[in-house]
């Protein structure tokens, strides 16, 4: 996507120096735009941890150059798989993080390490460029199902209303975004749309993330408090709800921020098409009931007791919402069982959310 004009990726290493791997500080924005430089494997797991970079598709992509950078300081056999598994641990639900540590093992470990340095950049940067062809095929695809929308409207209220939650736009993909892709598409093709922005608490990537992308591409949002999106379905104000996820089952289960399984029910409650965008590389082939299976994250009780934003001078700030000594919970993820999924926009086209829906898709899974 374009920053003033300038295209950028999500994360990217300068060929002349591959000695950094350069992200925006998705901490500070929509305050600043920070660019930070990452040299080392700790680095890379700290950026991770604390989210300055998040969004499953980015974090793989991250740590894929985190093993590169861990490899220019050791490259041996028994470094390279310490490194990769203390990586891959940085944050447990979204698949597409081990799946690009297991992608860059697949590649490395036959090699010599003398060879592996160059080997594990030009790995990631694959990793990196399908991940951006990825992402702009589900907007191609997801761009006939607002245009399908758009075309059954009639009357004055053409516009298409797309809720969306959490952020799945270009910042937390290598480029594109998943759910954000199909918008950006419609919105350039002329299509009217606007966005409904769950604000996404505790860390309200919806409100500093979702309404910043939104906002800077020029497509039409409101934000909203997560709990507003039951009403607007009630009163014919949402047209389709689309989401990204951090990991989908073989049966079609869906992990995504939690809050999503909520607008999922409320979706199906008033006959709102429910869509979930996500490259291939967010599915799980080994696992099939996500409630059961899939790991949750827990975060820090600070993300639900303080709320966290800017200043009048752009400084950040938190002030505490909860009386001291209240308990808190902050489970990070939920899953949307199948049932509740009108369909999967992936890279190769539209399913069902089913394993047969998947399979016909892709068939090298069977
Ligand atoms: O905790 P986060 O901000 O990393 O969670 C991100 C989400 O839940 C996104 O919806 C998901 O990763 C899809 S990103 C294309």
């Amino acid at each position: 996507m374009k920053i003033d004009g300038v295209p950028y990726r999500s994360v990217w290493v300068d060929e002349t120096d591959r000695s950094t791997v350069r992200i925006f500080d998705q901490t500070r924005i929509p305050a600043t735009l920070d660019i930070l430089e990452l040299r080392t494997r700790d680095q890379v797991a700290d950026a991770i941890v604390t989210m300055q970079v998040r969004g499953a598709p980015l974090i793989g992509a991250v740590a894929a150059y985190g093993l590169a950078l861990s490899l220019r300081v050791d490259a041996s056999d028994d470094a390279m798989e310490r490194d990769a598994a203390f990586l891959a641990a940085t944050r447990p639900t979204a698949i597409n993080l081990r799946w690009a540590i297991a992608r860059m093992l697949e590649h490395l470990r036959p090699l010599d390490p003398s060879l592996r340095v160059q080997a594990a950049y030009e790995e990631a940067g694959r990793i990196c460029d399908e991940d951006v062809a990825q992402n702009e095929a589900i907007g191609r695809h997801g761009l006939g199902l607002i245009t399908q929308i758009a075309g059954a409207k009639t009357g004055d209220r053409k516009t298409v209303n797309i809720l969306t939650h959490c952020n799945a736009g270009w910042i937390a993909t290598v480029d594109w975004g998943t759910a954000l892709a199909p918008i950006y598409m419609a919105h350039d093709a002329g299509i009217d749309v606007h966005v409904w922005v769950d604000e996404t608490r505790p860390r309200n990537q919806g409100a500093a993330l979702t309404a910043w992308e939104l906002g800077r591409h020029g497509v039409r949002h409101t934000v909203v408090v997560d709990n507003a999106g039951g009403h607007l379905m009630q009163h014919g104000m949402v047209d389709l709800v689309i989401v990204g996820t951090d990991r989908v089952t073989r049966q079609g289960d869906v992990a995504n921020k939690i809050g999503t399984y909520l607008k999922a029910l409320a979706a199906a409650d008033n006959n709102v098409p429910f869509w979930v965008a996500l490259p291939s590389t967010t599915i799980d082939w080994t696992v099939r009931d996500g409630v059961a299976e899939i790991p949750i994250e827990e975060r820090s009780e600070a993300e639900v007791t303080m709320v966290h934003g800017v200043d009048a001078h752009g400084n950040p700030a938190s002030v505490r919402v909860t009386p001291a000594g209240s308990a808190a919970a902050n489970p990070a993820f939920d899953v949307t069982p199948a049932r509740l999924v009108t369909g999967l926009l992936t890279e190769r086209g539209t399913c069902d959310a089913t394993e047969a829906g998947l399979l016909s898709l892709f068939p090298e899974h069977a």
